[in-house]
């Protein structure tokens, strides 16, 4: 499969060769109409599976962003639509075949923390696996990467120094956290939402966690910034929606793209 996808996005890429690869969370999509020089790839001519989720459009999206050339994932597998985790490896391990070295990872989730309301962009510094489920899991090629892989610096140190140097010019505010992955589809109860802020985490969401393990795992160095869409259940009085994830991620997208943008200027 790694082998199809690769044929596939190189017949497609022409003598486009992008070095960093951006995935967009929901609602984030439209941070796409950054980059210049465009060219769309619906995921079905590279043998992808179609989203299913509202908000995620389904193509690649290649060309300039400021000093890089980029490919954009313009919506994303999650593992509640019933995706084998291998599936994402797969992508990383062809997108690091064909030259790709950095992950930017964006996403929407819920802040387990009152002072860090919608709105907000968090800066991902670490992570907490709780979807039980592995991308690395099955017979590994060492081809791609190694069997047992170190996650002791899985957001790389220079890259969040660089984006919040930036964020301090640009005088937009970047908080900083753990990012809990549930596999979903449910929101959290008020007791879960309790229980992952005794356990470290300050956001949670329902993704991320399977690309960046395997963006490691290639070898690739990873940057990851959180749309933060909601409180978490019990933190407000309202009830959980994608439709409200979908507004805040919308509204906060300007924030998150002037912030990207400068970051791809250096
Ligand atoms: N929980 C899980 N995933 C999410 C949330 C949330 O509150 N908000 C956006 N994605």
């Amino acid at each position: 499969m790694i082998q199809t996808y690769v044929e596939n996005i190189l017949k497609e890429l022409k003598d486009k060769k992008p070095e960093v690869l951006m995935i967009l969370g929901s609602g984030l999509g439209s941070l796409a109409n950054q980059i210049e020089d465009k060219t769309v790839i619906p995921y079905e001519k590279i043998g992808f599976p179609k989203s299913s989720v509202s908000g995620h459009a389904g193509c690649l999206v290649v060309g300039r962003m400021g000093k890089h050339e980029v490919v954009c994932m313009q919506g994303r597998f999650h593992l509640y639509e019933g995706h084998n985790p291998e599936l994402i490896k797969n992508v990383m391990c062809a997108f690091k075949t064909i030259g790709v070295k950095t992950l930017i990872v964006t996403n929407a989730a819920g802040s387990l923390n009152a002072d860090m309301p919608a709105g907000s962009l968090m800066l991902i510094n670490d992570h907490i696996n709780f979807s039980g489920k592995n991308p690395l899991l099955g017979a590994n090629d060492e081809k791609y990467g190694p069997r047992f892989v170190d996650l002791s610096a899985v957001y790389a140190p220079d890259l969040q120094d660089k984006l919040k140097n930036i964020a301090l010019q640009k005088g937009i505010k970047l908080f900083e956290g753990v990012y809990l992955m549930v596999l979903g589809p449910n929101f959290e109860t008020a007791a879960e939402i309790r229980a992952f802020k005794i356990l470290g985490a300050d956001a949670v969401g329902m993704s991320t966690v399977p690309e960046v393990m395997s963006a490691v795992y290639t070898g690739m160095k990873v940057l990851g910034v959180s749309v933060i869409t909601n409180l978490g259940t019990g933190l407000k009085t309202s009830v959980q929606s994608h439709a409200e994830t979908l507004e805040q991620a919308q509204k906060a997208t300007q924030k998150l793209s002037d912030l990207l943008k400068a970051y791809m200027e250096e």
